[in-house]
Formats: C-alpha cells, structure tokens, sequence
C-alpha cells in the first residue's frame, strides 16, 4: 500500500464514534473527545480509519490527545506521521510548546522531553481532558511531556 492512500484529515462532529472507538481500542482515555476548544484528526487508509489524534488548545500551548493507531496498523510510521501533523498545526497557531500525558514509551524521539505534572497543570487548566482529572479528583498518571515549539519540526 503506498502513502498516497493514507491521509489525515480533520475530524467533525460527525467522526466522533470513529476517534472514540480508535482512543478505546488503544487503549485511552475517551473522555471529552472532540470538546469545544479542540482540533482532532482521523488517519485514513483507503478510506478506513486506522488513527486519530487530537489537540486541546491553551493560551499559547495545546494538549496532545491520545496518539492513537489501531494495533494492526502499527509499526509502519503511521503514529509518527499523526504525532508530527499535529506538532506542525500547534507550531502554525503560534504555540510555545505541546504537552502530552502517556502511560508508557520514550516520547523522547518525538523531540519531547519529561516534565513535572504541575507544569502542564499550570499551562492549560482549562483542557478539557485536565477539567475531566479535575472533576474526577484524579492525576494523570504516567508520565508528562513537553515539546518545545521554537524548534524545527522533524525527528529529533
Ligand atoms: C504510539 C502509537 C500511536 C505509535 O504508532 P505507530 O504507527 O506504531 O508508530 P510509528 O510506526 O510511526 O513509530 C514511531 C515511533 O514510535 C515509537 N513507539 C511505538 N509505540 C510507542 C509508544 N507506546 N509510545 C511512544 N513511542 C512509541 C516507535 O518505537 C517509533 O520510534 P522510531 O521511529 O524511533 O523507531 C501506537 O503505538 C499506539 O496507538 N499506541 C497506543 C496508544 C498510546 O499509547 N498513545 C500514546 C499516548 S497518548
């Protein structure tokens, strides 16, 4: 299959089953999937949906939500091109920086580096999926990331 079959396009109101059933199958949080205040993407492959990825936009930085490519699909560089056209569109909105929360894996090759949870708690109160730890009186937990955006895109 060449990669002039996959594409990632925005996602409406209409592609919400599609980003929460890829988020569930990998495992993610659903919650607040496509709120108000955020950008998400579905990956297609001939049409079929094989990811989605979506940002919670801040003041100036945006959340990183669930980076997610169905199992069978893994492996081949789709996570990262997902992963790397969000960090463009955050980049082009003029953020400083993208955070994201993960429960595994070295975000590091993604040029994102780790970060206390009070930082990204601090940068984006109001994210949605922060709003939802909030209510439930719960921590993210896992580990905290942060991708500088004054930086050029690409693989680190
Ligand atoms: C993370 C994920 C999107 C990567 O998708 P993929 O199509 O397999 O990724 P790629 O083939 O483009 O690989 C990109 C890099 O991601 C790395 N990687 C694989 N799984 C990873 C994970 N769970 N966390 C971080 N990095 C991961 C690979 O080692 C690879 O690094 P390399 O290019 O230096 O070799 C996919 O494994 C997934 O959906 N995981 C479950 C959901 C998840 O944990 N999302 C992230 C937290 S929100």
């Amino acid at each position: 299959m060449t990669d002039s079959n996959v594409q990632i396009r925005l996602a409406g109101p209409q592609d919400k089953d599609t980003v929460t059933r890829v988020f569930h199958d990998a495992g993610l949080d659903t919650d607040a999937a496509l709120a108000e205040g955020t950008t998400y993407w579905v990956l297609e492959r001939s049409g079929q949906p094989l990811g989605a990825i979506g940002l919670e936009h801040g003041d100036g930085a945006s959340l990183l939500r669930g980076a997610a490519i169905v199992p069978s699909a893994r492996g081949g560089g789709l996570g990262r091109r997902l992963v790397m056209s969000a960090v463009e569109y955050a980049q082009g909105r003029g953020d400083r920086a993208i955070y994201m929360f993960s429960k595994g894996g070295d975000w590091g090759s993604f040029g994102f580096q780790q970060v206390p949870l009070a930082v990204v708690m601090g940068e984006l109160p109001d994210a949605p999926q922060i709003r939802a730890y909030r209510a439930r009186s719960e921590r993210p937990g896992g580990t905290t990331w942060m991708r500088p955006l004054d930086q050029k895109v690409g693989k680190a």
